[in-house]
């Protein structure tokens, strides 16, 4: 039997700029593949920017260009705003009218969310309507899917993402190509795969942005943005990633989130994790998501993180998931959005228990080992491997030693360094990586 026909879902799009304008085409030029599938038609009535270089040289149909936020705002016929601004000033005040106006908003703007989600969740609920944001992590991947709806019957245990596809293909380029993070980064740049100016994405904070909105959802908690500890790849070396490589590791920046008997560890930062780890192979610009449910257990999500098509994907499902009703109800029965969340517990990063790899420059001298094994034995710090090469004959005077640890309290692994940095026999600031396992599955 043939679907009843419904009212066109009336759309407009604020930000004609890359995912804007592959979020206009899915919408305009690809219509049949939405229509084929979905009974409710979507009708795309504004595209608003102030500069439409970029729309028309997509060949988007002009009439539905204009300057004004105000035009769609007041047109009774748009129910959807597209937020695809970024930034958290002028975006906050297009997303906070458009909810005002009763309007639902659709947005990719994950530091908008890591900063005020709560507070726009609150407002979008205030006004009857609600806030979708497939788009805001980890680009095409659907992640804010399964956390809401298909592994709801989970307590979330534990979360560890690649989820910044510039950071991830810099990595990349340096392990598979022996190149400096300063080399790697210029040729990402050269090939359009890194901004020009790449200090979001390569200090860790993207992913921090990122991993407070899944956090959040994951624990239903409340996340506090300024309390997630960060680390970027940007001060990484290439004789750390190599002497990783031979214990058998590859580094990755993770965005961890993790279940605590007291609390809940968030943190991003350049990790090893075995070369057996399921996110070990996850290279190039590619994003995953690793999420640990205590009835699913391990569940991987994979896919391009970034890019105009890939983003633009998210954003549409998103919009059709309001014109069937299911973002709506989503927003409006569940439990896990942060303005109805207590506050996560978030513990400070001395209380994570991890392994960890250091890389000492000590002087080829007798005693030295016996020094830097004191120092961690008094921290209960435990030693699992030592590796330290021969000087060349030509005596070098100092000589790195590297250490992997046990799992141990990182407030002591940081006293401990101290110490030994402090020592006249170490000549140079002592280098820390934390090395992640795989998580244990409760299965
Ligand atoms: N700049 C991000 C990345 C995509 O490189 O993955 C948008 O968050």
């Amino acid at each position: 039997m043939a679907a009843k026909k419904h009212k066109p879902l009336g759309i407009a799009i604020v930000g004609c700029g890359t995912v804007g304008g592959a979020t206009a085409a899915l919408l305009t030029t690809d219509r049949n593949i939405i229509e084929s599938k979905v009974t409710v038609p979507m009708e795309l009535r504004y595209i608003v920017d102030v500069d439409f270089s970029h729309a028309r040289e997509m060949g988007l149909d002009e009439s539905l260009f204009t300057d004004s936020i105000d035009a769609p705002i007041g047109d009774a016929d748009v129910q959807v705003i597209v937020e695809l601004v970024g930034g958290v000033t002028f975006a906050k005040d297009v997303v906070e009218k458009a909810l005002r106006a009763g309007k639902h908003v659709v947005t990719a703007n994950k530091a908008l969310l890591a900063y005020h989600g709560a507070e726009l969740y609150a407002l979008a609920r205030e006004n009857g309507v609600c806030i979708a944001f497939e788009a805001s992590c980890a680009g095409g991947i659907p992640i804010i899917r399964p956390m809401n709806e298909g592994l709801a019957a989970n307590r979330i245990d534990a979360m560890f993402g690649i989820v910044n596809g510039t950071c991830n293909f810099i990595l990349t380029e340096m392990i598979s190509k022996n190149k400096s993070y300063a080399d790697s980064l210029a040729d990402a740049q050269r090939d359009g795969l890194a901004e020009a100016d790449p200090t979001l994405d390569v200090s860790g904070g993207d992913s921090a942005h990122k991993l407070a909105i899944m956090a959040s959802l994951a624990f239903g908690k409340k996340i506090d943005f300024e309390k997630i500890p960060l680390a970027g790849i940007d001060t990484l070396e290439l004789c750390d990633i190599g002497y990783g490589e031979t214990l058998g590791y590859v580094i990755k920046l993770l965005a961890i989130a993790e279940r605590q008997d007291d609390g809940v560890s968030l943190r991003v930062r350049p990790a090893f994790i075995s070369k057996e780890h399921p996110l070990a192979w996850v290279s190039g610009p590619f994003n995953a998501v690793s999420v640990y449910g205590h009835a699913t257990g391990h569940t991987m999500y994979y896919g391009r993180g970034a890019g105009a098509k890939p983003t633009a994907s998210a954003v549409v499902a998103d919009i059709i998931s309001i014109g069937i009703g299911t973002a709506q109800r989503s927003f409006e029965l569940l439990n896990i959005w942060a303005d109805r969340c207590e506050p996560a517990n978030q513990l400070a990063i001395d209380e994570v228990q991890s392994r960890y790899y250091m890389r000492i420059t000590c002087a080829d001298e007798p005693g030295v080992l016996a020094q830097i094994a004191a120092i961690l034995g008094k921290h209960n710090i435990s030693i699992t491997s030592l590796l330290q090469h021969e000087s060349p004959q030509s005596a070098a005077t100092t000589v790195p030693v590297i250490i992997t640890t046990d799992k141990a309290r990182e407030g002591n692994v940081r006293k401990a360094l101290a110490e030994i940095d402090a020592l006249d026999v170490i000549k140079a600031e002592s280098v820390c990586i934390g090395i992640v396992e795989e998580y244990p599955e409760e299965l």
